[in-house]
Order: structure tokens, then sequence, then C-alpha cells
């Protein structure tokens, strides 16, 4: 039995590629390498380079490899940038997602891990965010993964496929041994940019809206370190191997930082005190996401290990220094 990883060579992919292997698991990754890295991958695991709507490349690389799984993370993920090019959006996220889940149908796969996310809530008129929410993402990133999710529900009414969509809140935080990390030179993730700006390689940052209606008045979010999102996708796919029903669950902690409390954060723990400039707000940044966390301990019986804002912050910084000692950036 091998798990089939889309994406894996992307920051939360090759986490959970790491996780499979230390859980002594067979992994096949394939990955068009537009925003990840083949160097992320230990030299063991099988790179295929391709997309993940090539039908025909899918199908022979579940049968040559005996695929039983697929854990579905590739897409482009960049809110902004869905607002200026959403047919591109549309396209590799949700139409190649469905030639990939048909792929899957046809070469009798029987498991899916979908890696959904917050934005499919829009701005929740309730936090903590239960999955039961009416859905009304504000972005075409979003819609883009809430029709993948549609199709995935669909096509496992039809097919007898059996699915965890899991809706991944902020994602931070690397291996906590050091094999991996978010290594995207321009990502906009918060962490990822203080870390950055601490180490010297931006000259400030900035935090986008004071005025929200939150205790300090910056966005607060729930941010779930990336071994611990791994480590959620490994109960689900043991939960689906047991035969046990399709789930939709949220990935988070059940508890928010605000933007301003995480470069707090960041500046002790690097011990550096940076240039923060304050802008106005962002369009479409709702003012709280904080994820209502039980139902996935529930029902895969997760636990985190890693629910703690410093220790998530020292990883990313370790990381951070790691790219750049060894020139990957
Ligand atoms: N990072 C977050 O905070 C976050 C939050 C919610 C959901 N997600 C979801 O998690 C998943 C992984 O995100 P990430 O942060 O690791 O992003 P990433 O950009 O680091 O990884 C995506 C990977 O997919 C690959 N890829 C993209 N399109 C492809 C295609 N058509 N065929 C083959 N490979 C393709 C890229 O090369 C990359 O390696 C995405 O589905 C994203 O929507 C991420």
């Amino acid at each position: 039995m091998t798990v089939l990883v889309t994406g894996g060579a992307g920051y939360i992919g090759s986490h959970m590629v790491l996780a499979l292997l230390d859980a002594g698991e067979e992994v096949v990754v394939i990955d068009n390498l537009s925003t990840g890295f083949d160097w992320v991958l230990p030299p063991e695991v099988e790179l295929v380079v391709g997309d993940m709507g090539d039908q025909a490349l899918v199908e022979g690389v579940i049968r040559r490899r005996g695929v039983d799984a697929i854990a579905h993370f590739a897409a482009k993920i960049v809110v902004p940038e869905s607002v200026a090019d959403p047919l591109g959006y549309y396209l590799n996220n949700t139409v190649k997602s469905r030639a990939l889940i048909e792929a899957a149908v046809r070469a009798g796969v029987a498991h899916f891990i979908f890696s959904s996310t917050a934005a499919v809530y829009g701005e929740p008129a309730v936090v903590p965010v239960p999955e039961d929410l009416p859905l009304s993402p504000v972005s075409p990133y979003g819609r883009s993964k809430l029709m993948t999710e549609w199709m995935l529900a669909d096509a496992a009414y039809a097919h007898g496929l059996r699915y965890v969509v899991l809706r991944y809140f902020n994602v931070a935080g690397a291996d906590p041994q050091g094999r991996a990390g978010q290594s995207t030179p321009n990502a906009t993730h918060l962490i990822k940019v203080a870390a950055q700006t601490a180490l010297g390689d931006r000259p400030r940052m900035e935090v986008f809206g004071t005025d929200y209606p939150t205790a300090d008045g910056s966005c607060v979010r729930d941010y779930i370190q990336v071994s611990d999102l791994a480590a959620a996708h490994l109960s689900a796919l043991a939960h689906l191997r047991k035969g046990g029903e399709s789930l939709t669950l949220n990935c988070g902690y059940g508890r928010g930082y605000s933007v301003l409390e995480v470069i707090e954060v960041v500046k002790r723990v690097s011990g550096v005190d940076f240039e923060v400039r304050i802008s106005p707000r962002r369009p479409g940044d709702p003012a709280q996401i904080v994820a209502k966390a039980d139902r996935i301990r529930e029902r895969l019986g997760w636990r985190p290990h890693y629910d703690d804002l410093e220790a998530i912050v020292a990883q990313a910084l370790a990381w951070e220094r790691s790219l750049k000692q060894r020139n990957l950036r």
C-alpha cells in the first residue's frame, strides 16, 4: 500500500511525506515544482515531476505503485493572487482536482484526504467556527477549494470513494527536527514574514489594520503547527483504512493570537526589535478566525503536540536560518 502525496514538495506536503516515512509508509509524490522544491524530499522518496491534473500520469503512478490513498495538497494558495487571476486558480485548484478525483475513481483508489481551508467560511458570523456553519468564501481561492470539497462529496456518494476533508486554519512552524519548513521566498504567512524581518531579510514588516473589533485592534488567527497538522492526516488515513466514514474536520487549536501578539513573540524569541509599519486594512481580511476544534479530537482521536506559539516561532526562525546558511533562498 502506497500513499500518493500531490504537492509533496511544498510546505505542508513535505511534512506529510516525513510523517508518512516516520510511520513506515510507502510514499510517492507528484509535484510540478511550481512553488515546491525537489531538495526538500528525502532521496528514498520517488518524486514524479508532473501535473496532478494529468490523468494518464496519475493513473500510471497509482497502478505502478499500488496506491491505496491520495493526500491531495497540490494547489495555488495566495488569496490576493486568486483575486487577480481567478481563472488560473479555478483551473489549478478546481478543474485539475476534478481530473485527479476522476483518475482516483478510475484506478480504484478508495481513500482520499483533501487539504481544504478556513477560507471556505469567508467572514464567519460565529467564532470559534464550527464545521457546519453555512459556507460563504469571499475569494476565488476559497471558492476553488470549496468546489473541490463538493466534487469530492458527490464523487464519494456516486462511486464509493471515502474521504476526509481537513480545513486548515493558519499553518505555521517547521519540522522540530529541522528536516523541512516553509521555503517559499516570497511567502505571505505572518510568522514566516516576521521571522525573515527578524533575521534582516526584510527591512520592516507591515500590519494590515489595527482598527478591527479585537482586543488590540489587529486580526486574530488560529495557528496550527505543521507537524501536528501532518499527524492529523495520518490519523485521517488510519480512520479511512479502518473503514471509517467520510468526514469534514477543522484543523486548528481553537485559540487565537492577534497579529500584534505574534509579532511580539517573534521579537522576544529572536531578540530583535525590528520595525513594524501599520498600514490600512486589506480587503477581505476577517477580524477573527478561530477554529471550533473538538470534532477532529472526537472523531480521529488526534491530539496536538506543539500547541505553543513560542516553540512554533522558534522552529520558524531555525528553519529560516538554515535556508540562509545553505543559500537556499
Ligand atoms: N499554508 C497554509 O496556511 C494553508 C492554509 C489552509 C490550506 N492550505 C492548503 O494546503 C495545501 C498545501 O499548501 P502549502 O502551504 O504547502 O503550499 P505550497 O505552495 O508550499 O505547496 C503546494 C505544492 O503543490 C505543488 N503544485 C501546485 N499545483 C500543482 C499541480 N497542478 N500539479 C502538481 N503540483 C502542483 C507546488 O509545486 C507545491 O509544491 C494547499 O492545498 C492549500 O490550499 C494551506
